[in-house]
């Protein structure tokens, strides 16, 4: 048994509330057995038997839900500093997508990448992503484009889940664009996806996701819907990007094919907002991929004051939004989207969890879940996201094991 005690406060973080209702609580104990949490509650009141000589002192710091990054493109060859350039200079990313940049110039990284070098590459980033308090995070495909390539993606992420702590949940985005190759005959991509790349990996069971991107320039309605639908005979579990740089009924969408997340939502209609509530859609904000595309940012309070939960990722890519510091995306989150700080921790912690269908097992500090736990160097959240630092994470724990310690 371990005990984490004396934190300046403990943010407990359960489903059940308002999107600000973070359950902050002074002078509580957590205990936790193994990889599970076993206690929480007033230091008073623990129970003799939970008693132990293995403590954890806080040190007066912040006691929080190890952190969960629910979207992201972690394994991509290469990366596309020059379109930085030019996005600054004024070309706008659709224009350098249809030039032949954006996606389809990490496809080629993508594909001439062997998976070793893809693996290292992930296998570097998480170390320091473990080091931010993250201890969970989606990953998908979408610049392999064919089934060769989107499989070795996903098989990176499953080695990944091996070789290190942090869980990786993977998602199939195989409609991400319509590959070069098949700009002429896109049906013919389509069929390939249904036909051979979902059956494909779910029989290996490679994937527990399947996502779109539904866009100008990626998929319609109609092609997105297709996808999900053969993704669920399959049991694939929907995921969405939608409504990102154009109004395109894609919350709408999101809650037909019962998809868990709906992703960006920038230009998300009222009757989205509705239909995501009805059908328990988590929306997802990415703020990073708003400010590095100069798009304008997410207003998640209308999201929010109509009770839509609304979770936070990094939508770490080598496009739009070229960084894993989820610390520094919740407060961006705060800035850009007028989310509370409390708003935000829920983002990345049980509503993260919800975006994924985790919530059983992760995104709070409630007994019976994983011991997943991040002690942060600040008196409270509103000052950890307020006075924003490059890293206040002392410790992670994952799954009852310390894997991250500040020097
Ligand atoms: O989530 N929206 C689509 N896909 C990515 C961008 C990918 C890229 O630019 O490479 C996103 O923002
Ligand atoms: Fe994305």
């Amino acid at each position: 048994m371990t005990l984490i005690k004396n934190a300046a406060a403990l943010y407990q973080c359960s489903l059940d509330g308002i999107q600000s209702d973070v359950n902050e609580f002074q002078n509580y104990t957590l205990a936790y057995r193994g990889d599970t949490i076993a206690w929480v509650g007033p230091d008073s009141e623990l129970p003799s038997e939970y008693a132990s000589d293995d403590v954890i002192d806080a040190h007066g710091k912040i006691v929080i839900p190890g952190l969960i990054d629910c979207h992201t493109h972690l394994a991509f060859g290469g990366w596309r500093g020059d379109e930085f350039e030019l996005r600054i200079l004024g070309r706008p990313y659709l224009e350098i997508q249809q030039a032949g940049g954006g996606i389809a110039s990490s496809m080629k990284h993508t594909r001439a990448a062997s998976e070793e070098t893809l693996l290292n590459k992930a296998l570097q980033h998480l170390q320091e992503i473990a080091s931010l308090g993250v201890t969970t995070l989606e990953a998908k495909t979408g610049y392999g484009l064919n089934k060769e390539h989107e499989e070795k993606v996903l098989r990176v992420y499953k080695e990944l889940q091996k070789q290190q702590a942090l869980d990786i949940l993977p998602t199939l985005l195989a409609a991400h664009i319509v590959p070069p190759e098949y700009k002429a005959k896109r049906e013919d991509y389509i069929s390939i996806i249904c036909d051979e790349i979902i059956p494909s990996v779910a029989e290996q069971q490679l994937a527990r996701f399947c996502d779109v991107f539904v866009e100008e320039g990626a998929y319609s309605i109609e092609e997105g819907r297709t996808v999900l639908e053969c993704g669920k005979r399959y049991g694939l579990i929907p995921k969405l990007h939608v409504d990102q740089l154009s109004a395109g009924g894609g919350a709408e969408l999101a809650a037909e094919v019962g998809a868990v997340s709906a992703d960006h939502l920038e230009f998300i209609s009222h009757q989205g907002i509705l239909a995501m509530l009805e059908k328990k859609v988590t929306a997802v904000n990415l703020p990073l991929a708003s400010l590095y595309t100069f798009q304008k940012a997410l207003d998640a309070r209308a999201l929010i004051d109509t009770g839509l939960p609304v979770a936070i990722a990094t939508d770490f890519n080598p496009g739009s939004a070229p960084s894993y510091h989820l610390p520094m995306v919740m407060m961006l989150s705060c800035t850009m989207n007028r989310m509370t700080p409390a708003e935000v921790l829920k983002g990345v912690t049980i509503y993260a969890a919800r975006a994924l269908g985790i919530t059983d097992t992760h995104g709070s500090l409630e007994v019976g879940k994983q011991a997943d736990i991040a002690l942060i160097d600040s008196p409270n959240i509103n000052h950890w996201m307020y006075h924003f630092r490059g890293n206040c994470c002392a410790m992670t724990i994952k799954k009852g094991q310390v894997i991250y310690q500040a020097p």
